[in-house]
């Protein structure tokens, strides 16, 4: 069996043309202007990569954007005024402060301050019980891409034996209870994996649906899955780079040889990757409306 490519490139390019034809409607209808800014704090070239990737898409959907580049030394007190600044500015939906913050911040600290309202990253401890207790506002952007990516391809998550390797508060814990929950696109049995599991592979043979997210290149390899699994990889690991100095990069899965085995599977990159940014836009718009009172 090979499998068929689920394309995240193709499915968020879906995504964004409902969006932008919704993001018209609210102005023309309700004269709303979906805000979102971002705060970057130093000069982390995959975090400046990550925000002017954020700012291009706000741009390119109709959503007004506000960027913060702070330096390295920001203190607490500055960021957290900045932040309660955000949190009263009206024109601004959503906000969204990169992450990982220099070591000297406390990042909690900076998270939870954030108006979960305005919380569109959906890393709040409010975001995050609401997403536990089946009534969420925002769901976080990465797990929540790779439940539209599970639906948009018609793999039925119901009664599926689900497998997550990996159990961040990004990533593994949020897709989990995402998964867990009954509802469409949910309901399925759920096993998280991590470092101190006994035997990984026993968990990841017995997989319909295997979401890996371990940050460690081609950690899932052929004999670790069945026949027939689907394949969500969410991992980006940098393995090389070209002779002209671009980044070579790979998954968590050993993509060549476990397509071979499985009936779908996410490329890196082009899977999991497009869809965050696209789902950090669906929550700015929810934001809106919400301010709004649409919803
Ligand atoms: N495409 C995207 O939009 C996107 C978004 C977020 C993350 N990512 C990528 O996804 C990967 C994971 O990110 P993260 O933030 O969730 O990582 P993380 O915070 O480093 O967590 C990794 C998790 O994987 C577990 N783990 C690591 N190696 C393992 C192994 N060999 N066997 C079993 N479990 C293992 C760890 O277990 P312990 O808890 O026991 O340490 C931990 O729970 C990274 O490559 C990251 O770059 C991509």
């Amino acid at each position: 069996m090979t499998a068929k490519i689920i394309s995240g490139t193709e499915i968020a390019k879906e995504i964004r043309a409902e969006l932008k034809q919704e993001i018209a409607e609210l102005k023309e209808k309700h004269n709303l202007v979906p805000g979102l800014v971002t705060v970057l704090v130093g000069e982390d070239p995959a975090s400046q990569v990550y925000v002017g990737q954020k700012e291009k898409t706000s741009h390119n959907l109709g959503i007004y954007s506000e960027r913060y580049d702070l330096p390295a030394e920001t203190s607490q007190e500055d960021l957290m005024a900045l932040i309660n600044k955000l949190n009263k500015d009206p024109k601004i939906h959503g906000i969204l402060v990169q992450l990982p913050l220099p070591k000297h911040l406390n990042e909690n600290e900076v998270l939870f301050a954030i108006d979960p309202k305005k919380d569109v990253d959906g890393f709040h401890p409010v975001s995050l019980g609401r997403l536990m207790i089946g009534e969420p506002d925002y769901l976080p952007c990465t797990p929540h891409g790779i439940q539209q990516l599970l639906i948009r391809s018609g793999v039925q998550t119901e009664g599926a034996e689900v497998v997550v390797v990996g159990r961040s508060n990004i990533v593994g814990k949020p897709i989990a209870n995402m998964l867990l929950q009954k509802k469409e696109g949910a309901n399925a049995t759920v096993t998280i994996c991590h470092t101190r599991t006994k035997d990984m592979a026993f968990h990841t043979r017995r997989a319909d649906i295997l979401i890996v997210a371990a940050g460690k290149a081609k950690a899932i390899t052929a004999d670790m899955v069945k026949e027939g699994v689907v394949v969500i990889d969410v991992g980006v690991n940098q393995i090389g780079t070209t002779a002209d100095g671009k980044r070579i990069l790979s998954g968590d899965v050993d993509f060549e040889a476990v397509k071979e085995k499985a009936s779908a599977i996410t490329p890196v990159p082009g899977g999991v990757g497009p869809m965050t940014i696209t789902m950090l836009m669906i929550n700015t718009v929810r934001a809106a409306k919400l301010a709004a009172g649409l919803i």
